[in-house]
């Protein structure tokens, strides 16, 4: 029976995956090498909690027996100890990744299966490392977990049917809609979108439009919530290129080469919403889009 699950890293991703699995009932070891961001962590899953309950979706005592089920840790061993699945949501540094699902191999019992919610690193290299590399596969929650209904579930080289079959049932029982994809560059989700935003940064580099008409254009032309350099601009920059990179190194084609704009972008530090500065300008607390004024 799978009860404890533990998630590695506590920022963007890794609050939200601690947060959805605490709502449904699991018991939830979240673990970060950065105590202060285990504090941020909690503080923006009480915040989140408190939106559900505004808006009718969960009730008090909901919340209160959600943030219950959270345990923090900066211990890898004390925070997988127990686990029966971990999910993987550390920055996507491939040395980090490899590092951590090596010593997590030793740590965990044999039937303990690894996720990586990894955004493009090879599913199958990760596992290489490991001592069971069926028990390994991807689970690629959106961004934000609670809300994205999506999880691509990714079968590495190795990873076996029983495995996939359990992360598929799991993802079911926390509300959402796993659809399961092989193991190459980009999976399915971020194949398809980078290279369209990589264009967009192209259109914009070329002169063939400004930011908020590549943006409108895409908005009411074709019913994306969000322009791409919007979205890019949340992603973040700087994971944008690294996936495009990823995608360029692992298929060998220049159709995936990252636009040079965006490689200028990232160099000087503007790599979006978290840096107040992308293809929009951004203010704690505004809700104001403004295009920045390189591109003004
Ligand atoms: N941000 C997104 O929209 C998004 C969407 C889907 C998938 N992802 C993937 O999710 C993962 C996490 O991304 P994020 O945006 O949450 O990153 P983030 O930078 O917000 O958080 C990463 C956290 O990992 C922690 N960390 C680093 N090394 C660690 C280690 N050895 N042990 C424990 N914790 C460690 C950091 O302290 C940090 O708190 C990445 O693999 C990313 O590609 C991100």
């Amino acid at each position: 029976m799978m009860k404890n699950i533990t998630v590695i890293g506590s920022g963007t991703m890794g609050n939200g995956i601690a947060h959805t699995f605490a709502q449904y009932g699991f018991e939830v070891s979240l673990v970060d090498i950065n105590a202060d961001a285990l504090n941020k962590a909690v503080q923006t899953i009480t915040s989140n909690l408190d939106r559900q309950v505004k808006k009718g979706t969960i009730d008090e005592q909901a919340k209160a027996a959600t943030l219950v089920r959270i345990k923090t840790y900066t211990d890898l061993k004390q925070g997988a100890a127990n686990a029966h699945l971990v999910v993987e949501a550390a920055t996507e540094n491939p040395e980090i990744k490899l590092n951590l699902f090596r010593q997590l191999s030793e740590i965990c019992t044999d039937e303990v299966i690894l996720a990586s919610n990894t955004s493009s690193i090879s599913i199958t290299q990760i596992a290489a490392v490991t001592k069971k590399p069926g028990n390994v596969i991807g689970m690629h929650f959106m961004n934000p977990v609670p809300v994205m209904k999506l999880v691509e579930v990714i079968r590495g080289y190795a990873t076996t049917d029983e495995t996939t079959q359990t992360v598929m049932a799991l993802a079911k029982t926390l509300g959402k809609d796993p659809v399961e994809v092989n193991d190459y560059p980009g999976f399915v989700a971020n194949r398809i979108l980078m290279p369209m935003i990589n264009e967009a940064i192209y259109t914009l580099y070329e002169g063939v439009a400004g930011v908020e008409e590549i943006d409108t254009v895409m908005k009411l032309g074709m019913a994306h919530p969000m322009g791409p350099l919007q979205l890019a601009d949340f992603i973040g920059l700087d994971v944008c290129l690294a996936i495009l990179k990823v995608l360029y190194n692992g298929f060998g084609n220049q159709k995936y080469a990252p636009c040079p704009l965006l490689v200028n972008m990232v160099t000087a530090g503007h790599n979006g919403v978290k840096t107040c500065s992308g293809f929009y300008k951004y203010s704690p607390g505004s809700k104001e889009l403004v295009v920045a004024d390189k591109f003004r």
